[in-house]
């Protein structure tokens, strides 16, 4: 441990080029709580934390941060980190109730005054509009699987752009599409916690076309930057066999090329093209492949994976990613990889990619407060400091990264570990709703301020 992080703010941040963009992250379910109130419908994760067993702790996002109702001590956290962005998602069942028809005032007047408040707090908004919350009512027929759907969220996205096209700075689709079909769909980790293997891949296939749809919709109510926030891991085979090498290249393909080349080149691989034969209808191509402002890259660590046995379910396995400091979720620590991912993404697609913006970079430790009521969080601070020293060192080597979006602002409803890690900036107690800025925060708030006079 080192003896203060605060002391390396200021070098650091002279490394990143003028208009670097800072920001943090946080997403509608997983903060707002507030689930039956105002008119908001019922989504996917509302019932999946219903099933006996699916969350760790047998919590769920019903009350979560409060957000809801704290909005404007949250958004006064903004201003005092001071840093430039803030990447926040809408719930889609708040918009419209069963994700059809028309929208719920109440829902889009919640989104409406947060915007304002973020912009009065100085800060750029970023807004995604599917962090995961499906209304349950569109999951009912089918959710991602029915290619109605679609067509729901182009509706959706329509109607969110025409009310807050003209304040939100920036705009994403859907966050990370490849957990929501492999996490949620192939294997059920996540919600709506199906079980399908390959047979969950028009998911992903769907959830593509629905990007593709939805960004010509936000355009066309005059949305000027819009992106996406893929989740990218460096993937590592188990060892040097063959048997492992095939399966770390299969599982590559459905989790980064899948999207990344569905969104850059408007293409699949050969497996994919197999695979989805069925599903692809004409067109598909060109609706996903629309043009990016920002490609946004969620990163958290490289994944190893090795090949399973022949009476598994599925051809690949995780293995663990030995060798390397973890957090408290047992996640490796590994930044370099994030700076060789990002050359290696910018050498090989360098013709098709906009500039980059990390849209999502962080740790859980789950650090609480000292006996003067202070989270002294060093291991956040460091994970930080490794992980931005990285991305300067890709922008160092020509690769064009915009900025970088820590996860999360504050502690909140970490999916199915429930409350038991923690992510944020800020200390939530959950028994409180007391807000408590970590160590992190200070060092966070020091590194966008030595970078605002630097630039
Ligand atoms: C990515 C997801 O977008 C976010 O919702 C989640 O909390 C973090 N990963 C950490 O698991």
């Amino acid at each position: 441990m080192r003896d203060n992080g605060r002391g390396s703010a200021p070098g650091l941040a002279n490394r990143f080029p003028p208009g670097f963009r800072f920001g943090t992250s946080t997403s509608s379910y997983q903060i707002e709580g507030a689930a039956a109130e105002d008119g908001r419908g019922p989504s996917v994760w509302d019932t999946f934390c219903e099933v006996p067993g699916r969350i760790a702790d047998g919590s769920s996002g019903a009350v979560a941060c409060d957000h809801y109702h704290r909005h404007a001590e949250d958004t006064g956290l903004l201003r005092r980190l001071g840093a430039e962005g803030y990447r926040f998602s809408i719930a889609w069942p708040r918009i419209q109730p069963t994700g059809r028809g028309p929208a719920n005032a109440a829902g889009l007047d919640f989104y409406d005054r947060l915007v304002d408040e973020i912009l009065e707090a100085g800060v750029r908004p970023m807004a995604t509009l599917f962090h995961w919350d499906l209304p349950q009512g569109l999951e009912d027929d089918g959710g991602w699987l029915n290619r109605a759907t679609v067509d729901r969220f182009a509706d959706y996205a329509a109607i969110v752009a025409a009310r807050l096209g003209d304040r939100v700075a920036d705009w994403i689709p859907i966050n990370e599409p490849s957990v929501v079909t492999l996490m949620g769909h192939a294997v059920p980790f996540h919600a709506p916690g199906r079980e399908l293997m390959f047979d969950a891949l028009p998911v992903g296939h769907h959830l593509l076309v629905a990007h593709g749809k939805a960004a010509i919709a936000l355009r066309a109510e005059g949305a000027e930057n819009v992106g996406c926030a893929n989740n990218h891991a460096p993937i590592w085979p188990g060892s040097d066999d063959p048997a492992d090498v095939g399966a770390a290249k299969l599982f590559d393909a459905l989790w980064n090329g899948h999207y990344l080349e569905g969104m850059l080149l408007g293409r699949y691989s050969e497996d994919l093209l197999m695979l989805l034969e069925q599903t692809i209808r004409e067109g598909d191509f060109a609706t996903m492949r629309q043009p990016l402002d920002f490609y946004g890259v969620n990163y958290y660590n490289p994944m190893r994976i090795g090949a399973a046995p022949d009476d598994a379910p599925l051809p690949f396995e995780f293995r663990d990613v030995l060798g390397y400091p973890v957090t408290d979720f047992g996640w490796p620590i590994v930044p370099d990889a994030l700076r060789e991912w990002l050359i290696m993404f910018r050498a090989r697609y360098r013709a098709a990619l906009p500039p980059i913006v990390i849209t999502e970079s962080g740790c859980a430790f789950n650090t609480g407060p000292d006996e003067n009521g202070a989270v002294d969080d060093q291991d956040r601070i460091d994970y930080y400091e490794a992980h931005l020293t990285a991305v300067a060192e890709a922008i160092e080597r020509g690769v064009d990264v915009a900025g970088y979006y820590a996860w999360s602002l504050l502690d909140n409803f970490e999916w199915s570990e429930g409350y038991t890690q923690r992510f944020g900036l800020v200390h939530v107690d959950f028994q409180t709703q007391r807000r408590t800025p970590k160590r992190s925060f200070e060092w966070y708030r020091d590194l966008v301020a030595a970078h605002r006079r630097g630039s």
